[in-house]
C-alpha cells in the first residue's frame, strides 16, 4: 500500500510534466550553474587550495560537531576573517545555506512572534519557519504597502525575511525602504544573500554591504556554494546572536562541522575575490551586454544580477524550450511549476563572468528564435 500510494503521487507529477530527475551535466555553454564568477573551476584557486592542504597535517573530516571534536582554530580564524568581508561583528558558518536558514528561522521567532516574508522567498526560509512556534504571513513580493498593512496587524517580536537577490527572478528587494519600516515598526530584519555574495559589494560581501546598510541590516546569510564557488554558509550578526545560536540552532548543533579542506577554499575563494576585483566587473558587463542584446519582444523579470528569466508558461512548452537550446550547444535549465508558481514557468539564465559576449549573443538569438 505504502510504496502504491507514493507510486500515485509520482505519476500524477508526470501526468503534470513536473516530476524532477537527476541528470549528469552534459557538456555545452555553461548559463546555468550559480558559478557566477568561475571560482569553483579556477585553476589557480584549485591549486592553492590542495597546496594548503597538501601542506597541513589535517584529519580527513572533522570528526565530530563544532560543540565535541570537530571545532579548530582555523575555523574560529575563518569566522573572524568573514566577518571583516561582511562588516559584521560575528559570524556562524553552518554547512550551508539551507542549513543556516533553517538553523535561524526555526529558533529566533518565538510562539506569540510574528514572521513576515516575502511570498517568492527560498524553501529554506520556509522550511526553518515550519519549525518555529511563530505566526506567519507572507506579503507580496517586493511590495512595501502589503508589507507594512501586515506589520500594523503583527503580534509580539516581528521578524521579517527576504533575499536580497531572488534566486528564481533575479531581481533585488528594496533592502533600504524595508529597513526603514522594520525599523518603524521595531521588527528584525533578516536578509538571505545566497545569490548577492561574491557578485556584489567590496571582495564579495554582497548587497546589503554595497548599499552601506551593514549596521541596519545586520542578520544576514551568505552562502558559497554560488558565485564564492566552494560549499557552505555562514550567518552574520552580534556577538550574542552567535552565542544564541550556538546555543539554540539545532542544525548547528547537531551535525558533523565541515572538514578541513571546504574551510581552506571558503578562505582562499574570498582571498581570490580580493586579487581578482575584475571578475566582478567582467560579470557586470556580461550583465549589461546580456540586457542590451535581448529583444523587448521576450517576456521577462527585470533584472541587474547574475539571474535572468525568461518567462514562458506550461511545463511541457518551457522543457521544450531547454531542450532546444540544448541541442544547440547552450545549457539553460527551464523551471517547472511546483517550484516557481504555474504560468510563470521560465528558462532561468546564468550569467558568468567566463561567458564570452559571442556566446551571449548567440544565445540571445536563440531566445529569440524560440
Ligand atoms: C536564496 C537561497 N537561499 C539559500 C539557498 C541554499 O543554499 P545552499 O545551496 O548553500 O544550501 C539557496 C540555494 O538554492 C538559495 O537560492
Amino acid at each position: 500500500m505504502f510504496y502504491q500510494n507514493i507510486a500515485t503521487e509520482l505519476e500524477k507529477r508526470k501526468q503534470e510534466g513536473s516530476l524532477r530527475k537527476l541528470s549528469v551535466p552534459i557538456n555545452g555553454i555553461d548559463f546555468y550553474s550559480n558559478d557566477y564568477l568561475g571560482l569553483a573551476q579556477n585553476q589557480e584557486l584549485i591549486e592553492k587550495i590542495n597546496q594548503i592542504c597538501n601542506s597541513q597535517k589535517h584529519k580527513l573530516g572533522s570528526t565530530g560537531s563544532r560543540l565535541l571534536s570537530g571545532n579548530s582554530a582555523y575555523f574560529e580564524e575563518l569566522e573572524c576573517y568573514l566577518a571583516q568581508i561582511f562588516e559584521s561583528e560575528s559570524t556562524l558558518i553552518f554547512n550551508s545555506g539551507y542549513m543556516a536558514n533553517v538553523g535561524v528561522f526555526s529558533c529566533l521567532p518565538k510562539r506569540g512572534d510574528t514572521i513576515l516574508y516575502d511570498e517568492l522567498s527560498h524553501a529554506c526560509i520556509k522550511d526553518g519557519m515550519r519549525l518555529s512556534f511563530a505566526e506567519k504571513f507572507s506579503f507580496k513580493h517586493n511590495d512595501l504597502n502589503d508589507l507594512e498593512i501586515k506589520l500594523k496587524r503583527a503580534k509580539g517580536q516581528i521578524f521579517i525575511a527576504t533575499e536580497s537577490v531572488f534566486s528564481m527572478d533575479g531581481d533585488f528587494a528594496p533592502l533600504a525602504e524595508m529597513e526603514k519600516l522594520s525599523e518603524k515598526y521595531n521588527a528584525q530584519f533578516i536578509v538571505d544573500e545566497a545569490h548577492s555574495t561574491g557578485v556584489f559589494g567590496q571582495y564579495g560581501s554582497g548587497l546589503v554591504c554595497h548599499l552601506g546598510l551593514s549596521l541596519k541590516i545586520p542578520i544576514r546569510i551568505h552562502t558559497f556554494g554560488k558565485a564564492i564557488g566552494t560549499h557552505g554558509a555562514c550567518v552574520t550578526g552580534p556577538k550574542i546572536l552567535t552565542e544564541y545560536l550556538i546555543n539554540f540552532s539545532r542544525p548547528f548543533i547537531y551535525t558533523t562541522a565541515m572538514p578541513f579542506h571546504n574551510l581552506v577554499s571558503i578562505k582562499m575563494a574570498f582571498e581570490q575575490l580580493t586579487k581578482e576585483p575584475d571578475l566582478q566587473h567582467k560579470l557586470y558587463e556580461n550583465i549589461a551586454f546580456f540586457k542590451n542584446q535581448l529583444q523587448p519582444k521576450l517576456k521577462t523579470i527585470a533584472s541587474s544580477s547574475a539571474v535572468q528569466v525568461v518567462l514562458i508558461s506550461g511545463n511541457e512548452t518551457i522543457k521544450n524550450a531547454g531542450q532546444k537550446i540544448q541541442e544547440q550547444g547552450f545549457i539553460v535549465k527551464p523551471i517547472l511549476s511546483p517550484t516557481v508558481k504555474k504560468g510563470s514557468e521560465r528558462l532561468r539564465i546564468c550569467l558568468h563572468s567566463y561567458n564570452t559576449e559571442l556566446e551571449i549573443k548567440e544565445l540571445c538569438d536563440i531566445l529569440h528564435g524560440l
